[in-house]
């Protein structure tokens, strides 16, 4: 399962065959004998042999191409196995700044530089201000085939992205941002176990929001970390707050073959991510210093770089490192213990301040009102400029009219027509949230909108929520999902289908 070899209808120039490998969590026992373990690193080499007119691609610190169409790679840090990419195609690079550039195919490439050209350098040096050296010399992005299931994948040197981010205006750039991130959190500082993610995620959207508001301020930074609490409330009201998944050390059952025992991919969502964002900001709460925290987690890195840890070892540091708040026996305040927000389901105890971004949020929040009101105020309504909102602004909105859907009858066909921008947007965030509210409304005449959607790509946090949502729906829309899997599934990745048939009660392989 872990190689994926797509045809060339599969690719965005639908001329050459590509293959690309995604180890992340424990899939790489499939592509090389190793301990795929994110407890054990090492280094590695490898030697590629592509046919001719292919290039070949790895996570690794140098490479050269030999004659043959032969590629040597060497990664010369260690890393746990689940880093160790590989991707063939017909691929070109362009470059983008001192020390990173764009890998894609040639019809892509020149999208690809412009919607980041002269951009990703701060991100480096603002991670190498907070969090310590830069150590994997080169950061370059490769955009893979549409089918790719992950927004990006912090495969070091190489991040991996879907061309979903080739929005033309440098909206999506919170996820690369992200896998910046990881070069600290997760590839240098990685969790010893998949049942402690949140040690990588989690420290990364934290990360991530330093970053980003370093470079774009703290209101931008609160909005999207806005969005990230919806999706969190989604997910639990989905599950229920009591489920087992919805803590932050998750009980993973071991097995001794391929089929015994759960799957670390299986326990994928959004709590590690964004409670582990809350538990990460509720530890920066208790040292209350924004720049004593950034210092800690400076220290963390240094003390923990190439180790794989578990959340005692960073908890335990955190107490050692702040002496004082371990005095002060802050890791037992009721209703706050450590051991709470580790295996507690449920709701974060505490949430980060967000207010700052309220005068992003306000005229959004306010917008939702009006039209999930009876008897539209159109007067109101168009007397709110939405011509200059970020897309972020935009895909807050949608999450509240998502949020009070269904609408009153009319209202949703309004706000289509009102707001082409929206309704037909090309913005993979925009489109989701756009057909979520379509679905939810029950909007047949736009349903040509979600078929749409899932046949461009194969991200697998766009296509569950569709697919649970239409299964969750009328006959029509269940019949939609039908046709559209049907259609879609020799392009998704072997995960995403497998995910997809058990939504729609099919049966999975094993
Ligand atoms: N490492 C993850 C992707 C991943 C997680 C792959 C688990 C396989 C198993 C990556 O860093 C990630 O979190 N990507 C997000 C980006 C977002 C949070 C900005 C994504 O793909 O949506
Ligand atoms: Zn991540």
């Amino acid at each position: 399962p872990q190689v994926c070899w797509l045809t060339p209808e599969q690719t965005a120039g639908k001329q050459k065959p590509y293959m690309y490998t995604q180890g992340q969590a424990v899939l790489n026992r499939s592509f090389f004998p190793g301990f795929d373990t994110p407890s054990v690193k090492c280094t590695y080499s490898a030697t590629v042999k592509v046919p001719e007119g292919f290039t070949a691609v790895m996570s690794a610190t140098s490479w050269e191409k030999q004659k043959d169409n032969t590629f040597a790679f060497t990664m010369s840090q260690p890393i746990p196995s689940y880093l160790i990419a590989l991707a063939v195609g017909d691929i070109v690079s362009a470059d983008i700044g001192p020390r990173s550039r764009v890998w894609a195919e040639p019809c892509l490439i020149e999208a690809a530089k412009k919607e980041y050209d002269g951009v990703i350098e701060e991100f480096l040096v603002v991670g190498e201000k907070l969090f310590g050296p830069y150590v994997w010399g080169r950061y370059d992005i490769l955009f893979m085939p549409p089918s790719f299931p992950f927004g990006g994948m912090e495969n070091p040197c190489l991040t991996f992205v879907t061309p979903c981010l080739l929005a033309g205006d440098r909206s999506l750039v919170d996820v690369i941002i992200h896998e910046i991130s990881h070069s600290w959190f997760g590839n240098l500082v990685t969790n010893a176990t998949w049942g402690e993610f949140w040690l990588n995620e989690g420290f990364t959207m934290y990360a991530q929001r330093r970053i980003s508001t370093e470079v774009y301020g703290l209101a931008y930074t609160c909005l999207e970390a806005a969005t990230g609490r919806a999706l969190l409330r989604q997910h639990m009201d989905n599950t229920g707050e009591d489920h087992p998944l919805n803590k932050l050390r998750v009980v993973i059952e071991p097995g001794f073959s391929l089929f015994l025992g759960v799957n670390p991919d299986d326990t994928y969502n959004e709590t590690p991510y964004e409670k582990g964002y809350c538990f990460v900001s509720y530890l920066a709460h208790l040292v209350g210093d924004q720049s004593k925290f950034d210092a800690f987690l400076q220290a963390y890195v240094n003390r923990f770089k190439f180790q794989s840890i578990t959340a005692d070892d960073a908890l335990g540091f955190f107490l050692e490192y702040f002496p004082d708040l371990k005095e002060k026996g802050v890791d037992s305040i009721p209703g706050f213990e450590f051991d709470r927000w580790l295996n507690t389901p449920g709701w974060p105890p505490y949430l980060p301040d967000l207010s700052p971004g309220e005068q992003l949020m306000k005229p959004a929040d306010k917008l939702a009102e009006l039209w999930a009101a009876d008897g539209l105020n159109m007067e109101a309504i168009e007397a709110v400029d939405i011509t200059a909102w970020r897309m972020y602004q935009l895909v807050y909105f949608l999450d509240q009219v998502l949020q009070k859907s269904p609408l009153p009858e009319g209202n949703v066909e309004r706000l289509s027509k009102t707001y082409p921008k929206i309704s037909e947007a090309q913005n993979a965030e925009l489109r989701l949230r756009w057909c979520q509210i379509v679905l939810k409304n029950n909007l047949e005449a736009e349903y040509a909108k979600v078929k749409d959607f899932l046949h461009s790509q194969g991200k697998q946090k766009y296509t569950l929520p569709l697919y649970r949502a239409m299964w969750g729906g009328t006959e029509s829309a269940r019949a939609l999902a039908m046709e559209t899997f049907l259609a879609t599934a020799p392009q998704l990745h072997v995960n995403v289908q497998n995910y997809v048939k058990k939504i729609l009660g099919l049966e999975v392989a094993e």
